[in-house]
């Protein structure tokens, strides 16, 4: 079987240096992610996580290792390419919705295409589109402050989607949330992967973990299992 892979992460290691102590967030994770994979991330709070996903993202350098997205090793990329890609392949959704409180819905969710670059009337266009694919058609001039929670995250993945990125990182999306507004988003990110999107989700939750295909679980920085739901495939 010889499937593309959309995430490649090798013998990756994150440490952090605060106040002269050293915290070795990431101690050697290696696994990869087929295109079209949906994979959640699970693990104590401290096990990394997060800094897992914002290495996969970009956002963050490994201290070694490497990251491939799409098959391109990142470290190779220049400051620019990396944001472009970033920009053009990823697309990243917070527990903290993260959204601007000035901005309406819809200009919360043109702003990644402002950056893109594109035109002002093609920008809406994408957004409100962006907006009636997460049900929030009827939305889109509210303030994230006259929307609930649900409908927040909803507006921050359809910034998110807009860009059509091939590959949706998502750290516990669902964990501010009451289980009725998780559910939606969770049956969103699923409509999102039946179309092709790779998702890695991030949740401390048994039951939002189980919604992707394989579970991989983190303990102090390392992979303790990596299995399809039902078959482990550890090694
Ligand atoms: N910027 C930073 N500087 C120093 N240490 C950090 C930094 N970010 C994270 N850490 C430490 O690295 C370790 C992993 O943190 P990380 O945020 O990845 O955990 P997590 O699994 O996402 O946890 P949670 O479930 O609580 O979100 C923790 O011990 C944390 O204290
Ligand atoms: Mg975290």
């Amino acid at each position: 079987m010889n499937e593309e892979k959309a995430i490649e992460v090798i013998d990756l290691k994150k440490i952090y240096y605060l106040d002269g102590v050293e915290i070795q967030a990431l101690r050697g994770i290696t696994f990869s992610v087929n295109k079209g994979e949906y994979v959640s991330v699970t693990g104590p709070s401290g096990s990394g996580k997060s800094t897992l996903m914002h290495l996969l993202g970009c956002l963050d350098k490994p201290t070694s290792g490497q990251v491939l997205i799409n098959g391109r090793n990142t470290a190779e990329l220049s400051d620019g390419e990396l944001a472009a890609m970033r920009n053009k392949e990823i697309g990243f959704v917070f527990q903290a919705f993260n959204l601007l409180p000035r901005a309406t819905a819809l200009k919360n969710v043109e702003l990644p295409l402002i950056y893109k670059g594109l035109p002002a009337k093609k920008r809406r266009d994408l957004a409100l589109k962006a907006l009636e694919e997460v049900g929030l058609k009827d939305r889109v001039y509210h303030l994230p402050s006259q929307l609930s929670g649900g409908q927040q995250q909803r507006v921050a993945i359809a910034r998110a989607l807009v860009t059509n990125p091939s590959i949706i990182l998502a750290d516990e999306p669902t964990g501010n949330l009451d289980t009725s507004a998780g559910s939606e988003i969770l049956r969103i990110l699923r409509d999102l992967n039946r179309k092709g999107i790779t998702i890695v989700l991030v949740t401390h939750e048994e039951y939002v973990s189980r919604q992707a295909q394989r579970i991989i679980k983190l303990l102090d920085g390392k992979i303790i299992s990596d299995e399809k739901i039902g078959t482990s495939i550890f090694s």
